[in-house]
């Protein structure tokens, strides 16, 4: 029998474009005649009973604004079994026969726990700026984590020349260097640190006292939060070349604004096939891009490390400083 009602929430850290793929899974459900109910603050919001019946009209003016209407949070007792037994009690009496999870790595153990352990049909949609979700080329928010950071990075540019210095530049990513890989290519930085690369720093600092003696005294060094600090990448560099720095760190800029025409779209086009999913008696999927088509993998899969560039990318980078 074809199901009458599901469920959208948004959990762990927002990112942009998540009100995008709400929009989307709002107005598709509704125009495919499925009722569909908005869960605030994620798994937290479930165990509270915080939900409404969401219309067509209740996702109006949100494509183009970061966060999340749905709020989100990070709920500690969704990890135990009692905490799920209470949500799935609050989807079964709100009738909620499928749920469409929009997050990260988290937010997808999560729904495999109530797809698999306790039978509620449960879609992924892979909103997280660090792009370290596994079947999809990219996750919705990481296209303008990117680009935010990279404006930062073009702005100290024009200040690291200009004073001839040092800096070192933090950008989010605490388990993926997928940030700072992007923005070190597309700033033209001279050097990246990311957790899924070992790093030789008495290397780069040997190149910089190098760079010094030649003239070429600009340097911006940027560094996932999962490889290092810049605080203490920075201090290691005058340690070893007692050359003065400076340390910029973007942090939570990076999960604000206005998604990227490519973060909307994404989210406009998974969101519509988690709902088609749903309604075709799918379970314990998610969604993806990949080369342009959508992809569907196992929740489990999703959630598998997924294989960064990080060589190729790195040596295209220091091939062009
Ligand atoms: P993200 O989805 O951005 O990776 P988190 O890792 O913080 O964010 O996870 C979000 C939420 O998902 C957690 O607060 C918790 O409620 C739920 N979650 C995470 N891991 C599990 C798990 N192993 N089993 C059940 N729920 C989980
Ligand atoms: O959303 C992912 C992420 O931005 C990580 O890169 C970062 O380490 C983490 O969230 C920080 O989240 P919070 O400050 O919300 O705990």
């Amino acid at each position: 029998m074809a199901i009458k009602r599901i469920g959208v929430l948004t959990s762990g850290g927002d990112a942009p474009g998540m009100n995008a793929a709400i929009r989307s899974i709002v107005r598709y459900a509704n125009r495919t005649n499925l009722e569909i109910m908005g869960i605030f603050r994620g798994y937290a919001g479930l165990l509270n009973e915080e939900l409404k019946v969401l219309d067509h009209r209740s996702v109006s003016n949100i494509i183009g604004r970061g966060g999340t209407i749905l709020k989100t949070a990070r709920c500690p007792e969704f990890l135990t079994q009692e905490g799920q037994a209470r949500g799935v009690e609050v989807l079964k009496k709100y009738g909620i026969e499928g749920l469409v999870v929009i997050g990260g790595d988290g937010t997808y153990r999560g729904a495999i726990a109530l797809s698999r352990r306790w039978g509620i049909p449960c879609v992924g949609v892979p909103g997280t700026i660090d792009n370290d979700l596994n079947g999809t080329d990219s996750t919705i928010g990481s296209d303008t984590a990117v680009n935010t950071a990279l404006e930062a990075i073009d702005k100290i540019r024009d200040t690291v020349t200009s004073m001839e210095r040092i800096f070192v530049v933090e950008v989010m990513g605490r388990g993926s260097g997928y940030i700072a890989l992007q923005v070190a290519l597309a700033g033209g930085a001279e050097d990246v640190l990311i957790p899924e690369r070992q790093f030789d720093m008495h290397r780069m600092c040997h190149d910089i006292v190098e760079g010094n003696l030649r003239g070429k005294v600009s340097w911006i060094v940027v560094v996932a939060e999962g490889a290092s600090k810049a605080e203490d990448v920075a201090r290691q560099i005058t340690d070893l070349t007692s050359l003065e720095t400076r340390v910029a760190v973007l942090g939570h800029v990076q999960r604000g604004g206005s998604p990227t025409a490519r973060d909307r779209n994404l989210a406009s086009l998974l969101g519509m096939e988690a709902v088609k999913l749903l309604a075709d008696g799918q379970s314990g999927k998610a969604l993806g891009v990949i080369s342009d088509n959508i992809n569907v993998v196992d929740l489990e899969f999703a959630i598998t490390k997924k294989a960064l560039e990080a060589e190729y990318v790195y040596r295209a980078m220091k091939m062009l400083i």
